[in-house]
């Protein structure tokens, strides 16, 4: 039998009785031998590890805006093993918000009440040349991926509990450019230096992060021709940012998925 930690769900399974709520140990057939004594022993190690890494990872409430997008759809998943999620977006989600609206933004703080984690992973922006880049053109990412998201900052801070965190998505077109990305790359632009800045005046220990990523594998049949030899992310690495900002204690950063 394997001694790691591996085999102790088999072992507490196994072996574990709960006796007036306390933790009682029983060995099928012999209580006294020498087999039943390290079994014992083996259980009770076990079980003192999975209290302690139970409490290391704490469960918190995240609300993800844009969860039933490519990127929100594998964050939620990647959070949902650990936390309570709440999705949001304009359809069909647990709480509607439209980040376009402030009105919008605020009756959803409203419904959801308080929560630890604030996760963006929504926000649209206009693709063309900056010579056919109309400003009603360019309006598109200015109130959808900039104000969008730094509105839901601005609007959520006194709803987010002490120690949280926000964090928004940004994107790799802002490091490398690409012909027609000029809108997007402005406003995640933008977006990187809110990040920045607002991380040193935040409050109660609210820390605010970025993900940047590629252009994603799941996205190459919609995006692929606008990103010609970069090299596609799955998003079950992109989500692994969302959750290092969430459970870690970085401010300020921008995760660069590239
Ligand atoms: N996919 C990529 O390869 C990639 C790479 C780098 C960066 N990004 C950026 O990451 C973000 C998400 O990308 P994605 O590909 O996952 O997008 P997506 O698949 O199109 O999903 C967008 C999500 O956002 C929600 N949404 C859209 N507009 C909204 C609004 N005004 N208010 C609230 N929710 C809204 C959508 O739901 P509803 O329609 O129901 O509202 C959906 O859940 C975008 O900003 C994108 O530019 C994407």
């Amino acid at each position: 039998m394997s001694l790691g930690l591996d085999a102790c769900p088999f072992i507490i399974n196994l072996y574990r009785k709960r006796m007036n709520g306390i933790a009682y140990y029983q060995t099928a057939d012999n209580k006294n031998s020498a087999a039943a004594t390290l079994e014992k022993s083996i259980f009770l190690l076990c079980y003192n590890a999975r209290e302690i890494i139970q409490k290391e990872v704490i469960k918190v409430k995240i609300l993800i805006v844009g969860a039933s997008g490519t990127i929100g759809t594998a964050v939620a998943k990647e959070l949902e093993k650990k936390h309570e999620i709440i999705r949001a977006g304009r359809n069909g989600a647990d709480v509607q918000v439209d980040l376009q609206s402030t009105d919008s933004i605020k009756d959803m703080y409203e419904k959801i009440g308080k929560v630890d984690a604030v996760i963006n992973a929504s926000g649209g922006a206009s693709f063309a040349p900056v010579t056919e880049l109309t400003p009603e053109l360019n309006e598109v990412a200015i109130s959808s991926k900039l104000k969008g998201q730094v509105n839901l900052v601005l609007l959520g801070i006194d709803h987010v509990n002490d120690g949280g965190s926000f964090t928004l998505t940004t994107g790799v077109m802002m490091d490398d450019p690409i012909p027609k990305g000029v809108s997007a790359a402005m406003a995640n632009g933008g977006v990187k230096a809110f990040v920045k800045a607002s991380a040193i005046e935040m409050p109660r220990g609210i820390r605010i992060n970025n993900v940047s990523p590629n252009v994603l594998q799941e996205s190459l049949e919609k995006y692929g021709d606008f990103f010609p030899g970069f090299e596609a992310v799955p998003s079950s690495r992109v989500s692994l940012a969302y959750k290092k900002s969430v459970e870690g204690k970085q401010t300020g950063q921008t995760y660069e998925v590239y």
